[in-house]
């Protein structure tokens, strides 16, 4: 019986790990000089959770979570993403009571049953930050800075920041008003989806996908004509920082994002080279989240990026450097293979990766192998330098060689 990985789940190996540590490390270097500390959040929640904040009316609830009972006949649900996870842990461990902004990051696998292709998989990794405690333009504009800066210190070049703000509780229903009645007008023509949505959520209709909802779509009331007061402060402060940090950023005022939990700021990361599933990362505020959960009145922000997709635009102009062994030790004879293994160990115990052949076999075989695994050194232990107390060494890369005590074989390349 021959086993796959499900559809839509892939198995991450080297040499494209390499790519996804390097991001890694430089996400966690970035995320620390802000301020935000790591949170490792459960992969399981109940079903609750997503429901409450990701909303009914979204195609995640709707239709993509993996949803099941666990043995006691609670509703579960593997994450589809990470924000409701820490907005519940915010409030169940009381961190309102920390200086605010309280700042975090995570990472990890989400899970949501799309349609498999380029760049949407069922399981797939994200790295979120949120920011909890400040309604202040000067933390979006910060968060949009860090993921600037971060994404740029990754090497992605040809990015966009497409921005919003889609108001708040006050400006909403005005807007959702004007909103259904455009749709009203050609209602029928829309996908069975959007005729849902329009009693549901007529927002949603915004971010159909869908191409003949896209070309009705074209006319509809804008968000930004419908700010408050507040909100229009709130969102011009936002892009005087931005204009401020020389971040440049496109207005998209049918940017309204997937997921109904966010008020005020939203924006999204795009590529034009990542094809359909254009958005490497996205987020927005969630100021009325925290409350929801049962916290006190919390405003917060947030983001999260597409590792899959980062790493798709990241080999696009790299290719991922796997490390190399420095040492491969040839041995011939029995004797000679067992102190080849006592020097690796020394090696190792130094810090150096030192590699051993495992099997015993031709010099020239053994040496293919150093050659193939890419190794720096090669040290060559036979039964007569077993005698003498030294072993030949050859730098594989220049050609170089000579000869070292058993005792010292570091000394090759500490010089
Ligand atoms: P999201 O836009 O649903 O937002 O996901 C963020 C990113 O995850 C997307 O831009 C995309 O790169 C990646 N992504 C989403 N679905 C898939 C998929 N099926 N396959 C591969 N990559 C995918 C959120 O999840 C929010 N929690 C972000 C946030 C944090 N908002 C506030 N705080």
């Amino acid at each position: 019986m021959k086993y796959n990985a499900l559809k839509g789940v892939e198995d991450i190996l080297p040499p494209d790990i390499f790519l996804w540590q390097r991001a890694e490390t430089v996400a966690k270097a970035f995320f620390s000089r802000y301020g935000f500390s790591e949170i490792r959040l459960p992969i399981i929640e109940s079903t609750d959770i997503f429901i409450r904040s990701i909303g009914e009316s979204t195609d995640i609830v709707g239709k993509e979570m993996y949803t099941f009972p666990d043995k006691a006949g609670r509703s579960i649900t593997l994450r589809p993403e990470g924000t409701a996870s820490a907005v519940r842990c915010y409030v169940e461990h009381g961190l309102n009571n920390l200086p605010s902004p309280q700042k975090f990051f995570y990472t990890g696998p989400m899970f949501r049953y799309e349609r498999p292709q380029k760049g949407r998989q069922r399981q797939f990794y994200q790295i979120g930050a949120e920011a909890f405690g400040s309604e202040h333009p000067s933390i979006d504009a910060e968060m949009i800075v860090m993921l600037n800066n971060l994404l740029s210190e990754l090497g992605l070049k040809e990015v966009e920041f497409e921005l919003n703000s889609i108001g708040c509780e006050e400006c909403r229903p005005a807007y959702k008003a004007s909103l259904t009645d455009f749709f009203r007008n050609r209602l029928d023509e829309y996908c069975p989806d959007c005729k849902n949505r329009f009693s549901t959520n007529p927002l949603r209709i915004l971010d159909c996908k869908v191409e003949h909802c896209i070309e009705l779509r074209q006319g509809a009331p804008s968000v930004t004509d419908h700010l408050c007061a507040d909100c229009r402060a709130h969102f011009d402060e936002l892009l005087l920082r931005l204009g401020l940090m020389n971040i440049k950023y496109t207005l998209n005022p049918n940017l309204v994002r997937g997921l109904d939990y966010y008020t005020r700021t939203a924006f999204e990361v795009t590529s034009q080279h990542l094809g359909a599933q254009k958005a490497v990362a996205g987020g927005g505020r969630y100021d009325k989240l925290v409350k929801e959960f049962g916290g006190p009145d919390t405003p917060a922000i947030g983001f999260a990026i597409g590792m899959e997709r980062l790493i798709a635009l990241l080999k696009d102009s790299e290719t991922a450097a796997a490390p190399v062994p420095k040492v491969f030790i040839a041995a011939l004879g029995e004797e000679a293979d067992r102190q080849a293994a006592v020097i690796a160990e020394g090696l190792r115990r130094q810090g150096t990766w030192a590699e051993l052949n495992y099997a015993a076999s031709s010099l020239k075989s053994q040496l293919r192998k150093a050659d193939r695994l890419g190794a720096e050194y090669a040290f060559i232990i036979g039964d007569n330098e077993l005698k003498d107390g030294i072993m030949q060494w050859k730098n594989l890369k220049t050609g170089e060689q000579g000869q070292c005590s058993l005792k010292e074989p570091a000394s090759v390349f500490n010089k």
